[in-house]
């Protein structure tokens, strides 16, 4: 308990993939920094909510300074928070763009920052953006040319960062997601999404955080762009 304690920032953590990791991390006796635009107060003293939109950088200078006044350290941050609009390129909006940009690059932009410094301080750290295995394997019928835009970004930069604190302890890795069975997608989808896997079935939340919680224990790993997609990644 105490100082010793570790701490993670999860964002995008009101449901889906978020409020699980928050919970997995929990289970791992981490401290969590949970944050979102509507994320409510939690019982548990070892969790710290912080409402607003992760695009704003005032939401992560919050996050982080929670995480360092509260529990006194940042040791993992998952960039967690993403949206998804699937659509004609000719149809997006100039909302559907700043959209994109601001919860997906935006968000990653100002926390991943702030995170890097404090994980500076101990030389220690580890941060993984949740990407799409769209951005290498894109779907005929499934239009999504902003996803591609800013998810392949963040692999990009996953890429980039880990090079540039590779020798100051921070590794820096990405996984890259087919179809999950979460609030983005409804029930009514569902077996029309499962047909896009060679494993022939959508993911669960639960085949994501194993993902996590391996790269947070892999010392040996980063810069790495793991597929957590049913196969997707290999053909069709
Ligand atoms: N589910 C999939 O099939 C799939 C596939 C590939 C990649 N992903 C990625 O996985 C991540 C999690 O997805 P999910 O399926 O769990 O989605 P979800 O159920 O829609 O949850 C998204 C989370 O992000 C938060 N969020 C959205 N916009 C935000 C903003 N502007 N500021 C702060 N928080 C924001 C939401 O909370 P609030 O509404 O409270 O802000 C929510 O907690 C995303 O990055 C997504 O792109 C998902």
């Amino acid at each position: 308990m105490g100082i010793e304690q570790k701490v993670a920032v999860i964002t995008g953590a009101s449901q889906g993939i978020g409020a699980d990791l928050v919970k997995a991390y929990r289970d791992r006796n981490y401290r969590v920094v949970a944050t979102s635009r509507s994320i409510k107060p939690s019982d548990d003293d070892a969790i710290v909510a912080v409402p607003g939109d992760i695009a704003d950088r005032k939401t992560a200078e919050r996050a982080i300074a929670e995480g360092v006044t509260r529990f006194g350290r940042i040791d993992t941050l998952v960039n967690n928070a993403g949206i998804f609009i699937p659509k004609p390129f000719t149809q997006y909006t100039e909302a559907d763009y700043e959209a994109y940009l601001g919860t997906n690059i935006a968000g990653f932009f100002h926390i991943t920052q702030l995170a890097i410094a404090e994980m500076e301080k101990r030389g220690n750290g580890h941060i993984v953006q949740v990407t799409t295995s769209l951005v290498d394997n894109p779907i005929a019928g499934v239009p999504s040319v902003l996803a591609s835009l800013t998810k392949g970004g963040l692999n990009a930069a996953t890429k980039s960062l880990a090079i540039e604190y590779a020798k100051r302890g921070i590794r820096v890795n990405a996984i890259a997601l087919g179809t999950i069975k979460t609030p983005m997608h409804p029930v009514e989808t569902h077996a029309q999404l499962d047909a896009l896997h060679p494993i022939g079935r959508m993911g669960e939340i639960s085949d994501v955080v194993d993902a996590i919680l391996y790269l947070e224990s892999a010392n040996f790993v980063t810069g790495e762009i793991l597929h957590v997609d049913g196969g997707q990644s290999a053909g069709h």
